[in-house]
């Protein structure tokens, strides 16, 4: 058996090495390794896919959701609500900036936002709403939009995990996750459905000032070179990693039919069994697998991953701490208990390998030695 990673970048690479070694000589014979002709052929390349007007790639998912933030604006004081059950970037952004971040309570069953709690968070002082479109399905974002709309509030999407899944409104209407608020972000980490050999990340928006405006701002807030009107960040994505995503954006859908490939083989294994539930899949999106997340119950699940390691099968705990229990972002206003599903996620989930070079021996193993392990 080839051996499990919980990402096989390795056997991913291999299937395109000649492609994607030419296109990185290419770059490399040129030395147009920044600003060079292929950061702008994905970028069309991707505006494409997603069917959104623009697209601006930058240095990473990160500096993405913080240029969003400072290219719309948003100022010392200004709330901006998100979820309490995510990647530590959304609320370091927004503390970086000196915003405060609002932390709400997430579904139990799709582990992204709650529309409800994002409700009752909102005062006077709301300028934003991120929500972060977790492990590969989008948040609910007609409510979301609904009630931005409402309150007079941007949308920042943090699409890092769920790049190429569509968004199903309730109208019919098929959008793609990260282009249906204000402004969506996303990372091309290597692991990531969209990853690169680097780091990479980008910013979508339908709206043309903002785009300009991001623009701007990803380029030391310059207009003129060296004139400088606004204060910016230096956030690049270099040749090399757009060329390599040009290529595999071509594959990106067939990327995601692997990956539900796996995640139906999980399901129909762990179906029915009592102590295991299998990530729900909203009805209003599709779901691109960034992670295959379980909810365990009725058994230590900080076992489990030591008794998986045993059999050379690793497996994650994303994420073990809730935001508001983070020590850099301990704060008065947040207390153990002040946000029971995300706690209750974060000391029973556990993420199985994933990844679109999973085969059935893999995961017959994978299965069979969880199943051991929760049914003895
Ligand atoms: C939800 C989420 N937001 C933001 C990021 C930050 O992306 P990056 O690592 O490219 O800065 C990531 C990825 O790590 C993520 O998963």
């Amino acid at each position: 058996m080839k051996k499990i990673n919980m990402v096989d970048l390795k056997g991913q690479y291999d299937k395109i090495k000649e492609e994607i070694d030419q296109a990185i000589l290419k770059v490399v014979e040129s030395t147009a390794f920044i600003n060079g002709p292929e950061v702008k052929n994905f970028q069309q390349d991707l505006e494409k896919y997603l069917g959104v007007k623009h697209v601006i790639p930058c240095a990473n998912g990160t500096d993405a959701l913080q240029v969003s933030m400072m290219a719309l604006g948003l100022k010392p004081g200004d709330e901006v609500i998100a979820p309490s059950f995510t990647f530590v970037a959304t609320a370091e952004v927004i503390a970086l900036l000196g915003l405060t971040p609002v932390l709400v309570d997430v579904d139990p069953h799709t582990f992204n936002i709650d529309p409800k709690a994002i409700e009752k968070a909102i005062t006077p002082k709301t300028k934003a709403i991120v929500p972060v479109h977790l492990f590969g399905q989008c948040s609910d974002m007609d409510l979301i939009m609904d009630i931005a709309n409402k309150h007079h509030l941007f949308v920042i999407e943090d699409n890092c995990q769920a790049i190429g899944a569509d968004f199903i409104s309730s109208n019919g209407s098929r959008k793609k996750a990260g282009t249906i608020g204000h402004v969506g972000c996303t990372s091309f980490f290597p692991s990531k459905n969209l990853g690169c050999y680097g780091d990479g990340g980008a910013i979508f928006t339908n709206d043309d000032q903002l785009a300009e405006k991001i623009r701007i701002v990803v380029n030391h807030g310059m207009t003129v070179r060296y004139y400088h009107d606004l204060i910016g960040v230096n956030s690049r994505l270099d040749s090399i990693q757009a060329a390599i995503l040009k290529i595999k954006l071509k594959h990106l859908d067939e990327y995601a039919a692997a990956r539900n490939k796996a995640a139906s083989y999980y399901d129909s294994a762990f179906a029915n069994n009592p102590k295991l539930k299998t990530p729900v899949r909203f009805n209003k999106s599709t779901h691109v697998f960034h992670q295959y997340t379980l909810v365990t119950n009725g058994f230590d699940r900080n076992k489990l991953p030591e008794f998986l390691q045993e059999k050379g099968i690793p497996a994650m705990i994303y994420y073990p701490v809730p935001m508001h229990l983070q020590k850099a972002y301990l704060d008065p206003r947040y207390k153990d208990g002040d946000f029971p599903v995300t706690e209750k996620l974060s000391k029973s989930v556990v993420s199985l390998p994933m990844h679109t070079e999973l085969d059935e021996e893999q995961l017959k193993h994978i299965t069979s030695s969880v199943l051991e392990f929760v049914n003895r």
